[in-house]
């Protein structure tokens, strides 16, 4: 007998957290949202408060079932991925703040390892990088003085929501301590980070039954359980060859299913498990662009905008973007180049610049790395891609949208639905309650909510792609790798 009521789907992302209350017929019937201000320090650091992470799921949660007005079957959990702290197993306290996906501490620490890079990314699929979680989680363990276990945020989360201790294999993935064909603990990487005698959280499925919570009102069963970006990817539902997803959120992801192997990449991107369903592994590509939204709050901070509803409007008010050119690395380029250890620049500036022309480069600049990515994609895929599917909160930019898919020379498609995330984790919290249903029958698809066509030609997006290339191999002189 099938159990097909609403549920609850949480993304718990960086900068805040989302929730929806999903019914099969009705689609999304209630939303909550609830915000977090991760903390950003000098040399990189990026931190936030366990507790907040704790309190925005739970309150988002309840204000999507306040505005659904109806009860729940089951909750699912997205989360945020590489972020990592400590905590008492016994107690559940926290014992550091949560270091957060986008902190560089760990940067010194995979200086020391790099002998080690080539046979982890064989291993694991990843590049070494502070942006995973197992150097920060080896950066704690060396500075922690007090008994206790180091996990990613997911694991706490669902610890305090319902005392399991577990993790998903999509979420074990972007550690580096997930071997990759086996889609279990890797012993050798474990032992490589000084990690082997951690206590690891078990690896489960997706969709399953992961204990109950009455952390938003009557008890209810956990039963959907993802990394974000993955979500978003099972949402957008890219199975066909040569579509990929991106997600512009505080970074921008780009992913494209590979099927039931891993492919490793030839090309700078991550190589890593989408979800584990009923014992069943799918590996996905990613590209990751550290600050999309980040870089647009950065510019609202200095006081040139006052927030991502501005980019259409001051952008709008120039033609182009003036001569300047923005490589937004502002947390260090990711894929493909994976130098955490850059900072962004803007050049070309003059006293006839305008914050117009800002915003345009910065559109151009994001865009431009989320081409490159693309480019990476289709060099490991061998085939081009034909349609880029879009979601996230900067997807509202008519102007940015229209940068990507001029720069890229396809037709960028939004999703019809803007909470991409929420919606993967609901299907798979469907999956865990019915565990007979077959996956497409809790995808919901949609038309997009907008088509972006390309509006220049392609040697017009060459010409704007190399002159966002020149500006990054003058970064990638400047200064000395990290390692
Ligand atoms: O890898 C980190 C990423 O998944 C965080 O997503 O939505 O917080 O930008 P978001």
């Amino acid at each position: 007998m099938t159990n097909d009521g609403p549920v609850l789907a949480i993304d718990q992302g960086t900068s805040g957290t989302k929730a929806l209350v999903v019914c099969p017929e009705r689609g999304v019937i209630g939303t909550g949202a609830a915000e977090v201000r991760p903390r950003h320090r000098p040399g990189g650091l990026v931190e936030v408060d366990p507790a907040a992470l704790l309190s925005s799921v739970v309150d988002a949660g309840r204000q999507a079932l306040a505005a659904a007005g109806e009860p729940v079957a089951a909750v699912g959990l997205a989360n945020q991925g590489e972020t990592v702290l400590a905590w008492d197993p016994a107690t559940g306290r926290p014992l550091t703040d949560a270091i957060v996906w986008q902190d560089r501490r760990a940067g010194p620490l995979c200086s020391e390892l790099a002998a080690y890079d080539a046979e982890l990314r064989e291993l694991t699929g990843l590049p070494l990088d502070p942006y995973f979680a197992a150097p920060k989680m080896a950066w704690i363990r060396r500075s922690l003085t007090r008994e206790g276990t180091v996990t990613t945020s997911d694991v706490w989360l669902v610890h305090q929501l319902t005392g399991a201790y577990v993790t998903d294999a999509s979420t074990a993935g972007r550690t580096q301590l997930l071997d990759l064909d086996e889609a279990a603990w890797s012993p050798r990487a474990l032992d490589i980070f000084g990690l082997a005698d951690e206590r690891l959280p078990e690896v489960v499925d997706a969709a399953g039954h992961f204990g109950t919570t009455s952390a938003f009102g009557p008890e209810i069963p956990l039963t959907g359980l993802l990394v974000d970006q993955q979500a978003a990817l099972l949402a957008q539902d890219v199975t066909a060859p040569g579509t990929a997803k991106c997600t512009y959120g505080t970074g921008a992801f780009l992913l494209a299913q590979t099927g039931a192997r891993p492919l490793r990449s030839s090309n700078g991107l991550v190589s890593c498990v989408a979800w584990r369903l009923a014992g069943e592994t799918s590996y996905c590509l990613d590209g990751q662009v550290y600050t999309a939204a980040s870089a647009v709050g950065w510019l609202a901070d200095l006081g040139v905008i006052s927030g991502a509803q501005d980019i259409d409007p001051v952008g709008s008010a120039e033609t182009d973007s003036g001569g300047v050119t923005f490589v937004p690395a502002l947390a260090g380029l990711a894929a493909p180049w994976w130098r955490g250890d850059l900072r962004g620049s803007v050049t070309g500036l003059g006293l006839d610049t305008t914050r117009g022309h800002l915003v345009r480069a910065l559109c151009e600049g994001i865009a431009a790395q989320v081409a490159e990515v693309a480019a990476a994609a289709v060099g490991d895929l061998g085939a081009p891609l034909s349609v880029l599917r879009v979601d996230g909160g900067l997807t509202r930019s008519a102007l940015l949208m229209q940068t990507q898919a001029d720069l890229l020379q396809i037709p960028v498609e939004v999703s019809e639905l803007p909470d991409t995330t929420a919606l993967g984790v609901a299907a798979v919290t469907r999956l865990g309650l019915n565990p007979g249903l077959p996956l497409r029958a809790v995808l919901r698809t949609g038309e997009p909510s907008a088509v972006y066509e390309p509006w220049i030609s392609a040697g017009q997006a060459a010409e704007r792609l190399g002159v966002f290339r020149a500006e990054v191999a003058a970064l990638l002189d400047r200064r000395p790798a990290a390692s």
